[in-house]
Order: structure tokens, then C-alpha cells, then sequence
């Protein structure tokens, strides 16, 4: 018998478990078919366990650090590589756990395997999983996205990394080089550089870190470049071997040597195999084609999370999902892509949101710059000796807040208080009339407003 559904959701990532959970609380019912773990990429090989890692290498700096505070250690610290990624698999272990249980306690149906399309009737569409068929009246596609390997001369010959093997390795090499200085290439470039692994940043764009404030970006090269990681900007890798990778800058060729290399130039959304073809949706370059409520050309089709190719973050996701679901419920819900921050968890952190300054030029529009540096705030000074950092707003000749961008631990938590500004429009002045707890970081972004 084919067991018929509200909604079939392929792909249990951060965008079809939110949407599968919120669904089936509303009363729909609900399968939810993931090929390998609950969370997708975000939760098994991305956000988390890169976070995990990152967080033993800023304790580990801390540690060696710790002088500056008057704590004394005895000896070099030094760590454990094979308990690092013990404790990041645990992490991982838990919450996915977690996210299970979530999902049974709301009566989502999880149906492991990889599910495809097999076409569409005049009010029901049908998949197959398992070989076993299943009809919805609603499908919700949250496939996600892989990794894109450059086709550069001799690397697939190489035993080259990419995020998933750098998360795994309980070897450190001695040097690495990293292709594309984007967000994944950094934050690895932080881990690696912290446990002292000679780094090396080939990036092919005249600044790391793309869509991020430009002024931001530089900070954190000079902060790292400090810390020993070489950068090439402007610098295109063209060949790789297994002893090193040749760069491509101004038209010189030079040879980077590096015992592994890791890949990070981007990833593109997962729309093959899966039948698409039998529903004859719209593409766009990178991705499924949507509107603004998350459906793509097939009324009762939708897509949310990396499969659209956009924004390519989790919590973007998250609230694609949301969109999605709330509007095949008859909701007016509507996605909005004006205030989502962006974070690079390096040490420090990097954080932006809204317009850049390249942003604001680009618009050709009045804007004006409010910036003040972190030690402003009594507690950044308190608790990053001899540590830097920017709180950069945007605001428009309304002073209306139309971009924030922030340097200096912990810009990842702070940034959704500018999103928020931005959000509901809030000016500068109204923004600065909130009440911000003192002592915190934070007030920094009063502090940067008052200079209006
Ligand atoms: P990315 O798009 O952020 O950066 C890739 C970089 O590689 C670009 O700057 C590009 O110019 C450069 N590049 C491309 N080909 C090159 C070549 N042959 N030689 C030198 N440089 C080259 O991509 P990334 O870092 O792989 O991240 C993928 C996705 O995952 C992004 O959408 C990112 O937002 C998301 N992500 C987000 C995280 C976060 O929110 N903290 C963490 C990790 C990933």
C-alpha cells in the first residue's frame, strides 16, 4: 500500500528538519527522507564540528595566553589531536540525537535512504525511496549542496582534502594550502594555524573572505598574517602535486609547497539524481529557482536552503523553511534576504550584516560610516588584552541602519542585534535609545551609534 503524505521533505539538513518539526506541529502530516544522518552537512561535517574544533584551538590559545591575565601555567600546553576529534564527534553524536528525538516527539515520519521523484499525478507527487513508493500532496526540496572541486591541472591526483577530511584527520601535516581564502578556508586556516601548522591562503580575489566588508577582511588578514599564515592575493592556483601547489599571480608563476592541501572554493546545490526532470523545474546557474514564498515553478513544489543556490548558510535556511511551510498552510509569511548576517568564527570572530561600505559606494546613494574601535567598550578591554577590533555601521541619509560589520570577539553573538535594527528599520538614534547591559561588548554598537 502507498502511504500517502501532507508534505514529503527530501533532505534533513538545518532547513527540512526545522520545516519537517514545524510542520507536522501544525497538523500536517509529515515524512522527512535523509540518505545519511539527521542534520545534513550543518550538523554532521560543518557548522558544528568545525565550531567544536575551533573552540579546543581558541582554549588552547587561551591557555598560552594566560599570563597576560596573571594566571601562571607550568610548561608549554600543548594538545591531544585525537581527543579533539573525539570530543567534535561527540558533539556531533549528541545533537543529532537530539534532533531525532525532536522530530519523533512531533510525529515526523523519518525514512532513511535516498529518495527520488518519480513523477506527478494531478494533485499528488510521487517518490520512491527504498524502492518502496510514497505519494504527498506537497513536497519540500532541502537537498543542500556538495563541494566544488576546481578543475586544476594534477589535483585529482592528489590526496587532497576537503572540509570532511580536515574535520576527520588525527594527523596534523607539517604545512597546508589552502585554495580560496573564503569563509571555510579561513576557519580552517585558524584551526590549523593555532595548532601550529605552517598555513598558506591562496585566494584569487584581491581580498579573502568575498562578500564580507572589505575593511573588516583586511583586519583579520593582518591579525593572522600576524600569527604566522601566509596570504596570496590576487593569486590563482594552477597546478597542484603532492609536494606543492603552483600559484598564478600577475602573471608569475611560483611554487607553494605543502604537505596537504585543502580545497575551498565554494559549493554548488545538489539537483541531480533525485528526478527533477519529471517536475520540470526552473534553474538558475547555481540552483532550484524560487519566489518569495520558497516555491520554484511547480505550485506545490518548494525548496529551501543550499538547493536554491543563494545564500548558502544554515540559518538561512532555517527561515526558508520556515517561509515555505508557513505558506503552504495559507500564511503570508515572505522571505527577506535584507538583514542576514553573515560570521566567520575565527579567532577573533568577523560578523557583518546589511550593506558593506562597497555596498553603499555601489548604490551610489548618500551613506555615511560610523566606526569606533572595540577597546570603546569596557569589557572588550577587559577581557582582550593588548586585542583589537572595528564596529563599522552604515547608515543612509535617513540615518536609517543599513549595515553593520564587526571585528573582535564575540562579533557571532552581537550580530543579530544589527540585523534586528535593520530589520525593522530602526535609525540610528532609535537604536541607540535601547538599553544595552553594561558591562558588555555589545554597548559598542550604542557607543558607534552615538556618533551620529
Ligand atoms: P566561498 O565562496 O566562501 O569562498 C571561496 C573562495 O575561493 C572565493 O573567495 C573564491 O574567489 C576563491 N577561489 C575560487 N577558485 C580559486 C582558485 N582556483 N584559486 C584561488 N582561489 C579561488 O566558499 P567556501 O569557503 O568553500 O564556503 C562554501 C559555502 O559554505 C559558502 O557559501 C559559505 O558561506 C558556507 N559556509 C559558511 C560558514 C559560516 O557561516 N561560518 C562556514 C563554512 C561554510
Amino acid at each position: 500500500m502507498v502511504i500517502d503524505y501532507d508534505l514529503a521533505i527530501i533532505g534533513g539538513g538545518p532547513a527540512g528538519y526545522h520545516a519537517a518539526a514545524k510542520a507536522a506541529k501544525k497538523g500536517l502530516k509529515t515524512i522527512l527522507f535523509e540518505k545519511n544522518a539527521v542534520g545534513g552537512v550543518c550538523l554532521n561535517e560543518g557548522c558544528i564540528p568545525t565550531k567544536t574544533l575551533l573552540y579546543s584551538a581558541k582554549t588552547l590559545e587561551q591557555v598560552k595566553n594566560a599570563s597576560k591575565y596573571g594566571i601562571l601555567t607550568e610548561g608549554n600546553p600543548t594538545f591531544d589531536l585525537e581527543k579533539i576529534i573525539v570530543r567534535k564527534n561527540r558533539v556531533v553524536r549528541k545533537l543529532t540525537a537530539g534532533i531525532s528525538a525532536h522530530l519523533a516527539a512531533h510525529g515526523v515520519t523519518v525514512q532513511r535512504g535516498a529518495a527520488s521523484i518519480t513523477g506527478t499525478s494531478a494533485d499528488k507527487i510521487n517518490i520512491a525511496c527504498n524502492e518502496e513508493p510514497f505519494t504527498a500532496s506537497n513536497l519540500l526540496l532541502c537537498t543542500g549542496s556538495e563541494t566544488v572541486i576546481p578543475p586544476i591541472k594534477g589535483l585529482s591526483e592528489c590526496a587532497y582534502w576537503t572540509s570532511k577530511e580536515a574535520l576527520e584527520s588525527k594527523t596534523l601535516p607539517a604545512s597546508l594550502a589552502i585554495i580560496g581564502g573564503g569563509v571555510i578556508g579561513l576557519e580552517f586556516a585558524s584551526f590549523y594555524n593555532s595548532l601550529g601548522v605552517k598555513v598558506h591562503v591562496i585566494e584569487m580575489l584581491p581580498e579573502i573572505l568575498g562578500v564580507m566588508d572589505k575593511e573588516i577582511s583586511a583586519m583579520l588578514r593582518t591579525e593572522y598574517t600576524k600569527k604566522g599564515i601566509h596570504f596570496y592575493l590576487n593569486a590563482k592556483v594552477v597546478e597542484a602535486t603532492e609536494q606543492a601547489v603552483i600559484i598564478e599571480k600577475e602573471g608569475i608563476r611560483e611554487s607553494v609547497e605543502a604537505e596537504k592541501i585543502l580545497v575551498s572554493v565554494g559549493r554548488r546545490a545538489n539537483i541531480t539524481g533525485l528526478g527533477l526532470e519529471t517536475l520540470n523545474l526552473a534553474c538558475h546557474r547555481n540552483g532550484v529557482k524560487v519566489n518569495e514564498y520558497m516555491q520554484t515553478s511547480h505550485p506545490r513544489v518548494y525548496a529551501a536552503g543550499d538547493v536554491t543556490g543563494f545564500s548558502m548558510l544554515a540559518h538561512t535556511a532555517i527561515r526558508e523553511g520556515e517561509v515555505a511551510v508557513d505558506h503552504l498552510l495559507g500564511g503570508k509569511d515572505a522571505m527577506s534576504y535584507s538583514a542576514i548576517p553573515g560570521v566567520v568564527y575565527t579567532h577573533p570572530e568577523v560578523a557583518g550584516v546589511g550593506q558593506t561600505e562597497e555596498d553603499a559606494i555601489a548604490a551610489g546613494k548618500p551613506f555615511r560610516v560610523l566606526k569606533l574601535p572595540m577597546p570603546y567598550s569596557g569589557r572588550f578591554v577587559a577581557e582582550n588584552e593588548l586585542g583589537n577590533g572595528l564596529c563599522k555601521i552604515i547608515v543612509d541619509d535617513a540615518e536609517r541602519i543599513t549595515g553593520c560589520h564587526l571585528t573582535g570577539n564575540p562579533a557571532s553573538e552581537l550580530i543579530l542585534i544589527a540585523g534586528i535594527a535593520i530589520a525593522n528599520g530602526e535609525t540610528a538614534v532609535s537604536f541607540a535609545k535601547h538599553v544595552y547591559p553594561h558591562p558588555t561588548v555589545g554597548e559598542i554598537i550604542k557607543e558607534t551609534l552615538l556618533l551620529i
